[in-house]
């Protein structure tokens, strides 16, 4: 009997494990051509009803000698073979159970149903008992391939673990990401910086099918403040801002500069040289340093024993910063200490680089910055764990960063402030979004660190296989990424999500921005995760 006459049988299981998912051989009436790889799926099992995603779809004979004579121009012989001598079988991945009776919530999957389970197309009913209802916390980030219900995220859980947006150029990686943005300032939970190394965040930005589409500062007003490198092209495209960036000579760490020695050709002595002026004059090492006449550099280092050469080498490689437009000799009032008082006070800032999109500016600033954040987050954790009053505890805050492998790429991620971030700022309320379309570029600790990975289109196997850093039976999964559609489809798996899933992602248009605007109760201050309702989780897929 089928659990409920609204729900198409496709089949039944034959064959399967729990590690290498379940395979069902298809109803002779059901047509092949319906299913989908990344179809949601329902197998009635005798206890429990097992959700499952479709991974896969395979053509089989009972005996070769139908194969070696087909029937090709026969349709009453196809008809007659199909279902006896031909059939189809489909890979089915289950991730989730739940008893019949209902008499206990959804759990990952620990075992798998008999022979002959019956196989269903899952329902409307399905989709919402998993992904729930939009609500304060969850966010519809999408729709599945074949219906037209919401799939909904959970934001408490995804803003407190980093999380990564990956997908090829063009695939729709920064409206997903504007979408999550969109999600996390209406419900409030968390606070938002966001690195706009493109300006397409913050301001209006192009769409490929011609025309606009509205920046968050449009939708979500003055909450969102505009920071800008170049304060001349965001009021060229129209846009406004709020304060420009103008960063001090003794802002600037030896740590900030290492990130960029690439860019700026340092060699290895570079650190060396640099070290040994910070001891001698602290923050204003590097003014001194662009300072220097040729004896007085030659003074400096034969006093401490620093090689003049590279001292020498790195004065001039280091000529370069003084000549970006943001950079001062000293800062007057530090702009980024606004900007971190603003993100404190829950104001979201997007930061705009203008012109300034260059790598050195980006990975220069964005480090600063981070640094600087890092640092107030931490010191106001410990007083929250001091005082263990609530007021102090700072807000949970998420910062996004394109191109993400920059940062992160197994190099940089060791000795970058981002690093520390993915590997432990969790701690400290303070997550990142990576947006990246090459995920096998960032460091592999990283990625296993994510919490949840939204994913468009890759076909790099290199990329694929870092998605699925530290998923556990992710082979059949890979089938279903690399047959996404080239733009606005994805996967999204992970912490945020109770199963994997494939969404057509939600339309970023007029109709969106009217939902913005539709008041929900906010979430009170940021609420600790562990106060919001457990939804069921693929934990046991991720570990914790
Ligand atoms: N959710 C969406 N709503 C509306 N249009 C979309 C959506 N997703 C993608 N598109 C369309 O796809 C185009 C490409 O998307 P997007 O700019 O986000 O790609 P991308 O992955 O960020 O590319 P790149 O790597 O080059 O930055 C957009 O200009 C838009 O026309
Ligand atoms: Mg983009």
């Amino acid at each position: 009997m089928a659990v409920d006459q609204q729900r198409g049988r496709i089949g039944v299981i034959i064959s399967g494990s729990l590690t290498e998912g379940l395979s069902a051989r298809v109803d002779a009436a059901h047509p092949i051509e319906s299913l989908r790889v990344g179809q949601f799926l329902l197998v009635e099992g005798r206890q429990h009803e097992f959700f499952a995603m479709l991974t896969d779809v395979e053509l089989g004979a009972t005996s070769p000698a139908v194969l070696v004579d087909p029937p090709a121009d026969d349709a009453f012989l196809q008809d007659v073979f199909a279902g006896t001598a031909t059939y189809a079988t489909i890979a089915l991945r289950p991730s989730l159970m739940l008893p019949r009776d209902h008499s206990d919530e959804m759990r990952p999957v620990k075992t798998i149903p008999a022979h002959f389970a019956p196989v269903y197309t899952a329902d409307e009913k399905d989709f919402t008992r998993v992904f729930g209802r939009e609500d304060d916390t969850h966010f519809e980030i999408g729709r599945p391939l074949d219906m037209d219900v919401p799939v909904c995220i959970d934001l408490a859980r995804f803003v407190e673990r980093s999380n990564g947006v990956f997908g090829k150029s063009g695939t729709g990686k920064s409206f997903l990401t504007r979408l999550l943005l969109s999600g996390t300032m209406r419900s409030g939970i968390a606070t938002n910086l966001i690195f706009d190394m493109h300006s397409e965040y913050g301001s209006d930005a192009t769409s490929e099918g011609g025309g606009f589409v509205k920046g968050l500062r449009k939708i979500f007003g003055p909450s969102v403040r505009i920071y800008t490198l170049d304060p001349e092209s965001t009021r060229r495209r129209g846009g406004q801002y709020d304060h420009d960036i103008r960063i001090g000579l003794n802002e600037i760490d030896v740590e900030d500069i290492l990130l960029i020695s690439d860019e700026l050709n340092l060699t290895a002595t570079a650190a060396e040289s640099a070290y040994r002026l910070v001891d001698h004059y602290k923050n204003d090492w590097l003014r001194t340093l662009l300072d220097m006449t040729p004896e007085a550099l030659d003074a400096f280092a034969l006093n401490t024993g620093t090689h003049a050469g590279s001292l020498g080498a790195l004065k001039r490689k280091l000529e370069a910063l003084r000549r970006r437009g943001y950079v001062e000799d000293t800062a007057k009032a530090s702009v980024i200490n606004t900007l971190i008082d603003a993100l404190m006070a829950r104001q979201h800032v997007v930061l705009e680089f203008g012109k300034f999109d260059h790598s050195i500016d980006y990975m220069l600033v964005a480090n600063i910055i981070t640094r600087k954040i890092h640092q107030r987050w931490r010191e106001r954790t410990e007083a929250y764990l001091t005082s263990k009053n609530p007021a102090d505890k700072p807000p949970q805050l998420v910062i996004t960063i394109e191109e993400a492998h920059k940062f992160l790429n197994p190099q940089a991620a060791k000795q970058t402030i981002f690093g520390t971030i993915a590997r432990e700022m969790r701690k400290y309320s303070v997550t990142l979004l990576v947006v990246d379309q090459r995920p096998s570029s960032i460091d592999s600790d990283v990625m296993s660190q994510l919490g949840s990975r939204i994913t468009a289109l890759l076909n790099d196997e290199k990329d694929i296989d870092a998605v699925f850093t530290g998923v556990s039976g992710s082979s059949a999964l890979r089938t279903v990424l690399a047959t996404l559609d080239s733009r606005q489809q994805c996967l999204i798996l992970g912490h945020a999500v109770p199963m994997p899933v494939v969404v057509r992602t939600r339309p970023y248009d007029e109709a969106f921005y009217a939902a913005m605007a539709v008041h929900v109760p906010a979430v009170a201050g940021n609420r600790p995760p562990d106060a919001l309702p457990v939804a069921p989780t693929i934990d046991d897929l991720f570990g914790d």
